[in-house]
């Protein structure tokens, strides 16, 4: 019974703190992805790379553009994207926007060491993707990409300002996590956040941003005047042996990006690990969705 009462406690106390948090404005901001994104960028490739790059992939291989056309990718990360079209398109502009300084360091190698026979132009460009957007001029692109990243900024202004710089046929492609990503993840950060209710300082909206499935992603292009060639939804799944493992590889994949410092005095990833365990998560999804779209 009196287990029940401190349970109830931290339940209201948990309520009590996300409203104050949430009234207060208390919310991840753009700077802190970027921070958190520099500390992922060691092991992004080998880890969501690795793993969910085939996904990105498949979104790229249905846009169509001549060479010589205009290129622009937004929250380029590492510069997976734009080695791609550089092979594929042989672009004669390439414009990468990242807030992260330590992603885009490795872009801008990897363009220096795996693009040598692509001889176009590329500039990589250090800031938050909507305000860099907006500087850009009206209908100067052949092709606009965000791959995994559209919710960290706001997708309705985003795909406006896309449509926008998009040149009158036109290609855009964006590939993105879907709400119901993660299973067993958020409920668990969630009773973290229950056990330790005056321990966090922030709270993570992210998830108010993620497409519902890539039916609302054709909706927005719809919204935008682009026309949707193709839409689909999909699925990896990852395993793990234990909650430490699962922990690790959210944290090195970036898809706790934003989360690092929720917890301001207690250390989040070993006390994750154990609600983890104590819920026996061994498995969770990447759930996705991706649309493909030309601008009439
Ligand atoms: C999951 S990674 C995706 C990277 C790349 N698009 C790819 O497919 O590999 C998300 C990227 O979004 C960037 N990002 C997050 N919020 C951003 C913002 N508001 N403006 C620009 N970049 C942002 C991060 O720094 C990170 O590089």
């Amino acid at each position: 019974m009196l287990i029940n009462w401190k349970r109830y406690l931290k339940k209201a106390l948990y309520f009590h703190r996300i409203s104050w948090h949430w009234l207060l404005g208390h919310r991840v901001r753009a700077h802190e992805y970027a921070v958190d994104y520099d500390t992922v960028s060691a092991t992004y490739n080998r880890t969501w790379e690795a793993r969910m790059g085939k996904h990105t992939q498949s979104m790229l291989d249905r846009v169509i553009a001549q060479p010589g056309s205009r290129i622009l990718d937004l929250a380029c990360g590492t510069g997976f994207v734009l080695e791609c079209q550089a092979k594929k398109l042989s672009p004669a502009e390439m414009i990468g926007i990242d807030c992260s300084k330590g992603m885009l360091e490795l872009a801008r190698e990897r363009l220096s060491e795996k693009c040598r026979e692509w001889s176009g132009r590329f500039i990589l460009s250090h800031g938050d993707m909507l305000e860099e957007i907006r500087k850009l001029p009206d209908a100067h692109f052949d092709v606009v990409t965000c791959c995994w990243a559209m919710s960290y900024s706001r997708p309705d202004a985003l795909m406006r300002e896309i449509s926008r710089v998009l040149k009158s046929g036109g290609m855009a492609g964006i590939v993105d996590n879907t709400r119901q990503t993660l299973p067993g993840v958020e409920q668990a950060v969630i009773e973290l956040m229950q056990e330790a209710p005056l321990d966090f300082r922030t709270v993570n909206d992210i998830r108010f941003r993620l497409p519902a499935g890539s039916t609302s992603l054709k909706r927005l292009f719809g919204k935008n005047g682009l026309v949707c060639c193709e839409h689909w939804d999909g699925e990896e799944t990852f395993e793990f042996r234990n909650g430490t493992e699962a922990v690790v590889w959210l944290f090195e994949c970036g898809a706790l990006a934003g989360n690092f410092r929720l917890f301001g005095r207690t250390d989040m990833s070993n006390r994750l690990a154990q609600v983890f365990d104590r819920k026996g998560l061994r498995s969770t999804v990447h759930r996705f969705c991706a649309v493909v779209g030309k601008k009439c």
